[in-house]
């Protein structure tokens, strides 16, 4: 076992809003942190892209802060955004910007993959159903709107995996991440070869599928390179959700439900994502809600004038559980689970003249709860029964918006000691591949630590599971306004 004064293990974030980079020392104490942003554009209502030159040179940016503040790595670990496409030719050059997670321009494409290969057939293959966000979808949209770009693909990359191919050369990709694009038989945890022959997708086109602290390649400088894994998994591993038991939520702009599974298991209609984990023979099943701190920026831009969000939650804790009546529906751009529906919509329903401000940030708070509960509530059908769930992403900062979360799960929740889950927990597969650590559970046992823990408040609980069959009402009823 390698001493605190050993090299650091470098873990790296290709986000959606910049590149996060921690340096992690083999006891878990974070040696540097470093960042670089870079922009998103939406051509068109509903588009998202990004140029994977910005995420190379944010990530070089980043590894050169590290080694100067923490020296040079011994491992590095990939993680970032899932499911974007980065269509490359024959020289590996960049055929157009890339499509990314949150981008909703394939609902037809979604519908003829499920009619194509039937949803019972896809998610028995892929543990999902078609969801605009998904890869698979994209490539369906570029042959049918951009033949020239389609006619010259050579190479498909996941927005980390391109990094990978400016980092060490190499053309692979991880099985949590692959999970993402709908051609991954994640059972088998292999490409589908099913699924590409129904689709007419070129097989050749796709990387080499690794576990994720397998060693995908080197640096020029001869560091090992771990396989890595999308930006979910990673970040579980880095709440210390390795194996079943503690589930992983997420505040941040969008809002996650996670749970670590021995076995194979699919919802039988999709509603929860069916992944593999980034831990070898482990897999997750995942809601995903796509405003959750989301929804908070959103209400302090449109209503917050110049107060913080401190303010704005002690305006809110003014009010009791339900803000006496008032529901918000958290669907500003289009909801995951478990709807998978990108036409949904948002709703404050239950106004009255005594609400106010602080009202409205409460039934805010209190919506994005009632999603999670509903994450958590198809989890159960697949047999996860948490005791406990382990809490990141900037809403976590809150103590009433933790207090609320813990009241309407019903579940006690820790905070997490570091903020970047991703980048840490890709840092921990990059000391694996380095040969720091035997495996994935050595790396969360020497490093994940927490701090503090917010219990369920007894007289909410109640009110709560009331207020949540009204929200849980709301959706279909609102649906064929
Ligand atoms: C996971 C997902 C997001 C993106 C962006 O399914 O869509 O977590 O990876 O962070």
């Amino acid at each position: 076992m390698a001493h605190s004064f050993s090299p650091p293990l470098v873990g790296i974030d290709v986000g959606t809003t910049g590149v996060k980079g921690l340096a992690v020392g083999v006891d878990g104490e974070v040696m540097a942190r470093a960042q670089a942003t870079y922009s998103l554009s939406t051509p068109r209502p509903g588009w998202a892209e990004q140029d994977p030159e910005n995420w190379w040179q944010a990530c070089e940016r980043v590894l050169d802060e590290l080694r100067r503040a923490a020296g040079a790595p011994a491992g590095i670990g990939l993680s970032g955004q899932m499911h974007g496409l980065v269509p490359l030719d024959r020289a590996d050059r960049v055929l157009r910007p890339a499509i990314l997670w949150n981008d909703q321009r394939t609902a037809a494409e979604c519908r003829e993959i499920e009619a194509t290969i039937g949803l019972e057939r896809l998610i028995s293959l892929t543990g999902n159903r078609a969801l605009p966000g998904f890869t698979a979808p994209k490539l369906l949209w570029l042959r049918r709107h951009e033949p020239d770009v389609y006619g010259q693909i050579a190479r498909i990359a996941l927005p980390k995996d391109y990094v990978r191919l400016r980092l060490c050369g190499e053309h692979a990709t991880d099985v949590s991440d692959a999970s993402g694009t709908l051609l991954l038989d994640v059972a088998q945890r292999r490409w589908s070869q099913e699924v590409l022959e129904a689709l007419a997708l070129d097989p050749e086109w796709l990387p080499g599928v690794l576990e994720s602290p397998v060693a995908s390649g080197h640096t020029a400088d001869g560091v090992p390179v771990a396989a890595g894994a999308g930006d979910q998994a990673a970040g579980a591993l880095g709440a210390g959700v390795d194996r079943p038991g503690p589930v992983s939520v997420v505040l941040g702009t969008s809002g996650v439900v996670f749970a670590a599974l021995e076995c194979f298991a699919a919802d039988s209609q999709g509603r929860v994502h069916a992944f593999c984990h980034a831990v070898p023979g482990a897999w997750h099943g995942m809601g995903v809600m796509l405003s959750a701190a989301g929804s908070l920026r959103w209400l302090r831009t449109a209503v917050g004038g110049e107060a913080s969000y401190d303010e704005l939650t002690a305006e809110a804790a003014r009010w009791g559980p339900g803000a006496e009546g008032l529901i918000f529906l958290p669907y500003l751009a289009g909801e995951r689970t478990p709807h998978a529906d990108p036409d949904a919509r948002g709703a404050f329903v239950g106004l009255e003249l005594r609400h106010d401000r602080g009202a409205l940030v409460r039934a805010v708070l209190e919506g994005v709860a009632f999603g999670l509960w509903d994450s958590l509530d198809l989890l159960a059908q697949l047999g996860v029964r948490p005791e406990l769930g382990r809490v990141s992403g900037g809403g976590a900062a809150s103590e009433l918006w933790l207090q609320i979360v813990a009241s309407v799960l019903e579940l006690p929740l820790e905070r997490v000691a570091v903020d970047e889950g991703a980048a840490f927990g890709a840092a921990l597969l990059g000391g694996v591949a380095a040969g720091v650590w035997s495996d994935v559970h050595e790396a969360v046992a020497a490093t994940v630590k927490l701090q503090g823990r917010i219990e369920p408040v007894p007289e909410w609980v109640e009110a709560y599971a009331g207020q949540r069959e009204r929200f849980k009402a709301l959706y279909p009823a609102l649906r064929s306004i």
